[in-house]
């Protein structure tokens, strides 16, 4: 495993390597590595030749000054968990490495980027596409690994991918959970040990709301799922949509489409978490 911070250096081996026949699985991550980021890694591995992970915590993706502020940054911890899974190159690159001027691209997704997370950050999505695109670029993957706990960033990366007519092939993955239920993230670390207790209420619900949709509608269930979660003195929902799991056009009636899912925004004290369950 080799670190490098260069994207001139990173570009060189990969087209050493890619001349050798050799195919690039490619993992991107903003670092706080955890199990769910390391199951990327392990299936990455697995299916490619040559693994590259990437750890850049990008600005332009964050719309809240605080949240990337207070965005956890373990990088000596990420190495040592990463040297288990021997992926083989590691790029860590500078800010101004990737922006080496400021990146003035508007992407347009349509309703992907005007529901749920989209419509909640705006240019939340647009910052992903921009590093998003820079890194496919920089490292040229056959295959890139996403998960999806992210649901609606793997929905706007296929779609980037398809307008910029990009060669490569989006991997959506599993989402990798701690024992009580709690979808794994960096930003569970930054959890009071209450909050943290409480948080896995979300998973538990939205669990517990797929047996009800035999006997409740769309918004009843919807209402249901809210109220149950803003129960809990330490939970506040921000949304609860369900939606059609490749236009991600809001649902209102259970016939409406054969693959749903929920997605669902919490805040949980200062700390935004997120997940989904399909119905
Ligand atoms: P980050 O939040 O670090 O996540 C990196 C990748 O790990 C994403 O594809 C994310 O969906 C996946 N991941 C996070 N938690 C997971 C879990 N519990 N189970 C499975 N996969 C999980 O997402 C980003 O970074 C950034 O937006 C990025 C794509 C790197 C662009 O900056």
């Amino acid at each position: 495993m080799e670190t490098v911070k260069l994207v001139a250096e990173i570009k060189s081996k990969i087209s050493k390597l890619k001349a050798e026949g050799k195919t690039i699985g490619f993992v991107p991550t903003m670092g706080a590595l955890h199990k769910g980021h390391l199951s990327l890694v392990d299936t990455s591995v697995k299916n490619n030749d040559i693994t590259v992970v990437s750890i850049f915590v990008n600005p332009t993706q964050f719309n809240n000054p605080e949240d990337l502020l207070t965005y956890p940054r373990t990088i000596e911890e990420d190495l040592e968990k990463l040297s288990d899974c021997k992926p083989d190159l590691i790029f860590i690159p500078e800010v101004n490495e990737i922006y080496p001027e400021p990146d003035t691209r508007i992407f347009d997704f349509g309703v992907l980027d005007r529901v749920m997370e989209g419509k909640k950050r705006p240019g939340h999505f647009n910052g992903v596409a921009q590093v998003v695109s820079k890194l496919f670029d920089i490292v040229s993957p056959e295959n890139a690994y996403f998960g999806q706990k992210d649901f609606q960033q793997v929905a706007v990366i296929k779609q980037m991918t398809k307008d910029l007519k990009l060669n490569v092939n989006i991997v959506p993955c599993p989402i990798i959970r701690e024992k009580d239920g709690l979808a794994m993230s960096s930003r569970n670390v930054l959890l009071s040990e209450d909050q943290r207790k409480n948080a896995c209420k979300i998973s538990e619900t939205l669990f517990k709301a797929r047996n009800l949709v035999a006997e409740l509608s769309v918004s009843q269930l919807k209402e249901w799922v809210v109220e149950e979660i803003n129960k809990n003195n330490y939970l506040s929902v921000e949304y609860f949509e369900i939606v059609n799991d490749t236009t991600l056009e809001v649902i209102n009636d259970w016939n409406e489409s054969n693959n749903k899912i929920g997605c669902i925004t919490v805040q949980v004290g200062k700390t935004r978490l997120i997940d989904n369950v399909t119905f």
